[in-house]
This record gives C-alpha cells, sequence and structure tokens, in this order.
C-alpha cells in the first residue's frame, strides 16, 4: 500500500481528491494535515473534519498555516469556493475528536521520520507546511518516497495562470514557500493548470456522480453548481475544472501522464509574482537563476477521458 499524507484547503475540488482518496484500496491514507487557501484555516480545518466523517474516513487531521510564509495576506476571492469554502452546502457540526493536537509541519516530519523513504506527500493547496517542516527538519527531504504537488502554469497547451496571468493560485498564495520546496533535494512532481485544465467535469458528469455515487456523489454535484458559477462568469468555461484530484490520479497512474524534467523556480516579487518557470534539463548552457536547483517534473499532457473514467468508477 502506499503511505500518503494528504495536505489540502478545502474547497470543492479538494472534496473530489478527499472522496477519491477514501475509495481507493492501494492507499493507506496516514494524515489529512490543513494550510489557509481557498478560506481561512479555521474553516479549511473544519471542512477538512466534516468531509472525513462524511466520506468514512478514518485518517486523523492536523491543522497546519494560518499565515503564509511572505507574511502578505491573500485571501482566495469567494466567487471560487463561496464563504464556507464548500459552495456553501449546510455544514453540520463536525465531530473534533477527529482533530489531533500538534501542527501539520511537525506531523509531517515524525511521520516521514518514522517511515523512511515510504511517505508520499500530495499537496493540493499553498504549500506553507511543506516548507516550515523542510525548514524545521531539512532532513525530511531525503526520507520521503515523492512530494505531488498541484500547482502553478507552465506554459504548456497554452496555458497561464487563474489567479493572474502568470501565476496559479496555490503557489500565489505562497511563493516563497512554494520556491523553497522546488529549490530542495528531493523528488517533486508538478501537476499544473497545464494538465488540470483538461479535467473538466460537466454537467452530466456531475448528474451521472449524483445518480451512481449516491449521497456523496450528489453532495460534490450541489458544491459544483457554486463552483460552476466562477467557471463560467471568469473563465468562460463549460463544467468546473478537478484540479486536486488529478495530483491523485498522478500518484496511482503516472504513465497516463506526459512529463518533462529540469530545474523550477517561482518569482516571489513583481507583478508577475507567483510565476513558476522551469528550465529544461537538456538546454545547454542553462542560465544561473536556476543554477544549483535540482531537476523536478512538470507534467506536460495528460489522458483526461481515462482520469475521468476512473474517478467515476472508483468514487
Ligand atoms: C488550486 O487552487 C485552489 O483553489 C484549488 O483547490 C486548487 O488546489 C487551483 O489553482
Ligand atoms: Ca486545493
Amino acid at each position: 500500500m502506499m503511505k500518503v499524507i494528504f495536505d489540502t484547503d478545502p474547497g470543492i475540488d479538494d472534496a473530489m481528491a478527499l472522496l477519491y482518496l477514501s475509495k481507493l484500496p492501494e492507499i493507506d491514507l496516514l494524515g489529512i494535515t490543513t494550510v489557509v487557501g481557498n478560506a481561512d484555516i479555521a474553516t479549511t480545518t473544519r471542512n477538512a473534519l466534516f468531509l472525513r466523517q462524511q466520506f468514512g474516513m478514518t485518517a486523523p487531521v492536523v491543522q497546519g498555516a494560518g499565515q503564509t510564509l511572505d507574511g502578505v495576506d491573500k485571501a482566495e476571492p469567494v466567487i471560487v469556493h463561496g464563504v464556507n469554502g464548500l459552495g456553501e452546502i449546510d455544514i453540520p457540526a463536525v465531530d473534533e475528536s477527529g482533530l489531533v493536537a500538534g501542527t501539520a509541519s511537525q506531523f509531517i516530519i515524525d511521520t516521514v521520520k518514522a517511515n523512511p523513504g515510504e511517505v508520499t506527500i500530495i499537496a493540493v493547496g499553498r504549500m506553507t507546511n511543506l516548507a516550515l517542516a523542510l525548514r524545521d527538519a531539512p532532513e525530511v527531504a531525503t526520507l520521503v518516497k515523492q512530494v505531488i504537488i498541484m500547482g502553478g502554469a507552465f506554459g504548456y497547451q497554452g496555458r497561464s495562470g487563474n489567479m493572474t496571468p502568470a501565476a496559479e493560485a496555490n503557489i500565489y498564495g505562497d511563493p516563497v514557500a512554494a520556491d523553497e520546496i522546488f529549490a530542495a533535494e528531493w523528488p517533486v512532481v508538478v501537476v499544473g493548470l497545464d494538465v488540470t485544465h483538461d479535467i473538466i467535469l460537466d454537467t452530466d458528469y456531475l448528474a451521472a456522480l449524483s445518480r451512481e455515487v449516491g449521497e456523496n456523489g450528489e453532495l460534490l454535484r450541489q458544491m459544483c453548481d457554486h463552483y460552476a458559477r466562477f467557471y463560467k462568469e471568469i473563465m468562460g468555461l463549460s463544467g468546473v475544472v478537478g484540479h486536486d484530484l488529478l495530483a491523485v490520479t498522478y500518484a496511482l497512474k503516472p504513465e497516463w501522464f506526459e512529463t518533462r524534467r529540469g530545474p523550477i523556480l517561482v518569482l516571489r516579487d513583481s507583478i508577475a509574482v507567483g510565476q513558476t518557470i522551469q528550465m529544461p534539463e537538456d538546454r545547454k548552457g542553462g542560465h544561473p537563476a536556476w543554477a544549483g536547483r535540482p531537476n523536478q517534473t512538470i507534467c506536460i499532457g495528460v489522458d483526461a477521458e481515462k482520469v475521468l473514467t476512473h474517478f467515476r468508477e472508483t468514487v
């Protein structure tokens, strides 16, 4: 079984990823760590507890960073995930017993050290918790099996940012943390907008989820009513994008993705703050800005039909 820590800011597409994780027998979910992003930290943590309970999951929830490393408050517009982070669905009182004491970054350090070479971290929010773990215990980089990140936009398939034309939301939200993650010597795979925008859940697909999956499918469909308005009004898309579920798919089916290797950096300031740029590994001469950074993997293509079928059949 694959041992996984899921670092998240639920979030509607985070909820899709959690439902997926709850149904995958190949995955041993060791913990759900939360971060500020789609809503404030109290709300994303409450949502993680609610979804854990709703989806019958047993992994503990650990609250993480409520402040980003650059100290800049970049609240996400409520039009995306709603005031409650889950598209304004009714959320009942949650069972707090799933919440364990301590910080997310310490949980990541302790769990990785207790399972050397075995833990895959799937991070689908701002990368603040991961960067704090690396700052406090740089040796975790050598002990982790793999880090799969939903974030960034590298310009493949003409895809630019979603927060600004330069920057994707998870990177824009904490560019300092993201840049530290990409600079570290650990195996990172980036599942960015270059591929996630191929994963469109349209009205028919969501109706099928509601029919075939029952209560939890209907819950996702209701959340997506809100999410779809954002995609229609702001992005001109019909349907919603399943960003975070695709990071989970990568963990299981990397052969469904086309990838590129090379060092990555993040612009920490300027009007393009949060932009992610990869220097292709075979580019002769390179540039000093990327010098000393390890090669990392970015996804530039995906078999979307296989992904959507797998998600639907799994949940
Ligand atoms: C990412 O930003 C968040 O709003 C989503 O949950 C996803 O992780 C997409 O840019
Ligand atoms: Ca997310």
